[in-house]
This record gives structure tokens, C-alpha cells and sequence, in this order.
């Protein structure tokens, strides 16, 4: 038998799989794709004992070719599913025609695809990165260079408590939790994290060193923790009044994902400077910061990136956000992300142990009052349901945008068995 893993996918598994005390401790079974992934990785990932090799919509199938339906999606980056046609046809043809050229000149997807999110946002100008995290950093370099142009030298930023904001080290400076800040001293000045949902935290915070305020809309990896409606209006107020840049930072919440292209629309304020990345791409490594007019003051040569706006990934952008937007993806997010809600509710009265469930859109989370989300995801997995654990007692459901109430109603079935496993 051949455990090469160059000797085609799919049929790599051992004869006699060894047990490994595998994820999070637990002994699970190892397939020969996992042992040498353990071999040759640096273990920072704890990975769940599955390893995918297609995926079509919300499907997806690992090398024994059983199926499991996707609610963590790429971590809330297929928003059109796995190999959507519409992504895969405008891969496929751009890789044909151009794939990389350097910034030193002009592509055309790059153009269309800023044409297209500057017609559909508030904003005004873009620059196209490759990820989350140089997206923020962008941002912040923006807001450096507004606030030593417009303010008098003000450089710091200040951000809130639960946040997350990506593994750069400026951007774990940024990210207001101290288990991704603490073993990596000395962090880069210049942040200051405050408690979120707080419109006096900011207040107080606010020096004449503050040049911008940025915060989620809705904190994803932290918690998807929802501000209360007049949390954003008030911060927008309080930046104006102050003169200083407010940033929200879409990665996780924009591109549908809350049930309108950017969540910046339901709450009835339009930031400074918003970031995204996650779903632009469809799949593909993308990320964006798209700035106000007055804000976008970065001149010639002070950023730039190789890769960023590459014509490979800005075609893949385009189709994506293009599909979304014509066929109304963000607003049938919304309805199912709805429906997802109503039946994690409907689960209460049978698991009292379910203490909340919270969301907007298809991001969503369920808590529960002892730690079981680990042996959860587990249980979800034997019954080919994908769940991302978002902390010790937290589930958070991040499917891709294309789901119906078949699916979430599959999905609730699987949980319901395995919550009655885990629980009993
Ligand atoms: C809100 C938010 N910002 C930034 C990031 C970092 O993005 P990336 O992992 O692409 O660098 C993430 C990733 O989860 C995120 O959720």
C-alpha cells in the first residue's frame, strides 16, 4: 500500500491506524496524512482528527470519502460554499489568462473588484491586501500616518477587551485578550484595549494621543459578542466630536455574513476606514481596507504589498461579492441565520445546560453551562456535522452563506443527538 503522501489523495490511510493522543488530549485514531502532519508542522493548530479533501457547497468529504455538512466554513470564509461554480469558473479562467504581475502595474480584476466594493459600501478608496491580519495592519498604518498629518502627531489606537483582530504583532497588541498577547513580549505600542460595549471606557481612554477607535461590529473569535444598539452610533458620534478615525474592522462580519453585505448597515453608521477579508475571496487569500476620502491619505510609496490585489485572487473577489450581491445571499442569510436561531432555542427546554444563544446572520453561538463544546464537536463529527469550538463552553455555527432551512434543520437534527450523547 502506498503511505506516500505524493501518491494521490484519498488512499493514504495505514492499514493499522496508530492511536495518538491526538486533539486536545484525547486519543483519537490517526490516519497517515495526520501523523506526518505531526511530523513536519509546527504544532500551533489543534486541529479536529478530520482531514478534507473535497468539498462542494456546504458539503464536504475527508479521504474515506465519508461526507460531513460544513457549519464552520473555512472559519466563516466560504461564504459560497466550497468550489461554488461561479468561484471556480473565475479561477480557473484568470489562472488561464494572468495570475500575478506586481503593483507596478495595472491589472484589470483588481479594478473591477474595487469599483464594485467602493459602489456597494460608504467608502471611498481601497487597498487590496492578502489576509485579516495585513488588512488591520493597514488600517493602522492609516490612522498613524492621518494622525500625524491631521493630529497633531496622535498615533494610538485604542480597541476593546474580547477582540479579535489577527496574529501579526501589532495586530496581538491590538486583539484585547491576554492569551494571545502574553507570550510574546515586548508587544508594539500604541494600543490601548478597553471594554467593549462601553461607550464610557472609550471616553475615558480618548487622550490627545488617540487618533482612531476600532473595534467589531460584532466581536467574532471573542465571543459573538453583540453591542447593544446604540454602542456603534455613540462611538461614531464620540469620533466625530473628537475628529479622531473610527475603524471597524468586517472581516468576520462583512460580506453577508450578519445578513447585509457590512454589518457597519445595521447599525446605522458608516466608519472611517472598515477592513475585510474572510469572505471577499470565496475561499481565496484576499483582504481589503477601504477608506473614507478624508482618510485616505497614505501617498505614494508609504504602503504596498507583492501580492496584494493579485489578479487571481481580485477575480475570485469579483465573482464572489458580484454572486452575493445580485442574488441577495446577505438577505437569505439573514432569513436562514434567523431560522438557525429559532431552532438552537427550541433545543433549550430539552438540554437546560444550554445557557444562551446568540447571533445575527449565520454568525451565531450557543453557550452552555458546563465545558462540552470539545466533546461536542466530537459528537457532531462521528454524525458528519462540522462545528467550530468557540471556547470551552461555547459552539459557534459559521456555515457558509448558501444554506437553507434543509440544512440548518440537518444540522439541528445532528446536534440534538449529539447533545443527548454528550449530555447523558
Ligand atoms: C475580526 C477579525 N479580524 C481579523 C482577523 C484575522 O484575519 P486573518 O486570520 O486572515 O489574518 C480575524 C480572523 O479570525 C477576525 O475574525
Amino acid at each position: 500500500m502506498n503511505n506516500s503522501p505524493s501518491g494521490g489523495m484519498g488512499q493514504q490511510v495505514l492499514e493499522a491506524e496508530p492511536m495518538r493522543v491526538g486533539w486536545v488530549g484525547r486519543k483519537t485514531k490517526m490516519s497517515n496524512w495526520q501523523e506526518l502532519e505531526h511530523k513536519y508542522f509546527m504544532q500551533t493548530f489543534e486541529r479536529v482528527p478530520l482531514t478534507i479533501v473535497r468539498g462542494q457547497g456546504a458539503r464536504v468529504w475527508d479521504e474515506k470519502g465519508k461526507e460531513y455538512l460544513d457549519f464552520v466554513g473555512g472559519w466563516a470564509v466560504n461564504s459560497l460554499g466550497h468550489c461554488h461554480p461561479v468561484v471556480t469558473k473565475a479561477v480557473t479562467e484568470q489562472a488561464k489568462l494572468l495570475i500575478q504581475t506586481s503593483n507596478q502595474f495595472y491589472t484589470v480584476p483588481q479594478i473591477r473588484l474595487a469599483e464594485l466594493l467602493v459602489k456597494n459600501s460608504c467608502l471611498d478608496k481601497v487597498f487590496f491586501g492578502n489576509s485579516g491580519a495585513e488588512a488591520n495592519e493597514a488600517a493602522i498604518k492609516l490612522a498613524r500616518r492621518y494622525g500625524q498629518l491631521k493630529l497633531d502627531g496622535a498615533y494610538e489606537v485604542i480597541t476593546t477587551l474580547g477582540s479579535f483582530h489577527g496574529r501579526t504583532l501589532a495586530m496581538v497588541a491590538a486583539t484585547g485578550q491576554e492569551k494571545f498577547q502574553k507570550p510574546f513580549p515586548p508587544l508594539p505600542t500604541g494600543f490601548v484595549n478597553v471594554e467593549y460595549n462601553n461607550i464610557g471606557a472609550i471616553k475615558s481612554a480618548t487622550t490627545g494621543k488617540t487618533c482612531a477607535v476600532m473595534v467589531e461590529p460584532i466581536q467574532g473569535e471573542g465571543g459573538v459578542n453583540l453591542p447593544d444598539d446604540g454602542y456603534l452610533p455613540l462611538l461614531k458620534a464620540w469620533c466625530e466630536q473628537k475628529g479622531i478615525l473610527f475603524i471597524l474592522d468586517e472581516i468576520q462580519t462583512g460580506i453577508g455574513r450578519t445578513g447585509t453585505l457590512f454589518a457597519y448597515e445595521q447599525y446605522d453608521v458608516e466608519p472611517d476606514i472598515m477592513t475585510l477579508a474572510k469572505g471577499l475571496g470565496g475561499g481565496v487569500p484576499i483582504g481589503a481596507i477601504l477608506a473614507k476620502e478624508k482618510a485616505a491619505v497614505f501617498a505614494l510609496g508609504e504602503h504596498g504589498s507583492t501580492f496584494g490585489g493579485n489578479p487571481l485572487a481580485c477575480a475570485a473577489g469579483y465573482a464572489t461579492v458580484k454572486f452575493i450581491i445580485d442574488n441577495d445571499i446577505a438577505g437569505k442569510a439573514k432569513k436562514v441565520g434567523q431560522y438557525l436561531i429559532q431552532g438552537l432555542e427550541g433545543l433549550k427546554p430539552k438540554f437546560p445546560l444550554i445557557t444562551d444563544v446568540r447571533g445575527r446572520g449565520l454568525l451565531v453561538a450557543m453557550e452552555f453551562g458546563r465545558d462540552i463544546a470539545q466533546s461536542l464537536v466530537l459528537a457532531c463529527l462521528e454524525r458528519g456535522l462540522l462545528v467550530n469550538q468557540l471556547k470551552p463552553n461555547a459552539l459557534r455555527f459559521i456555515p457558509p452563506l448558501i444554506i437553507g432551512t434543509k440544512e440548518a434543520d440537518e444540522a439541528l437534527g445532528i446536534l440534538d443527538s449529539a447533545l443527548t450523547s454528550v449530555i447523558s
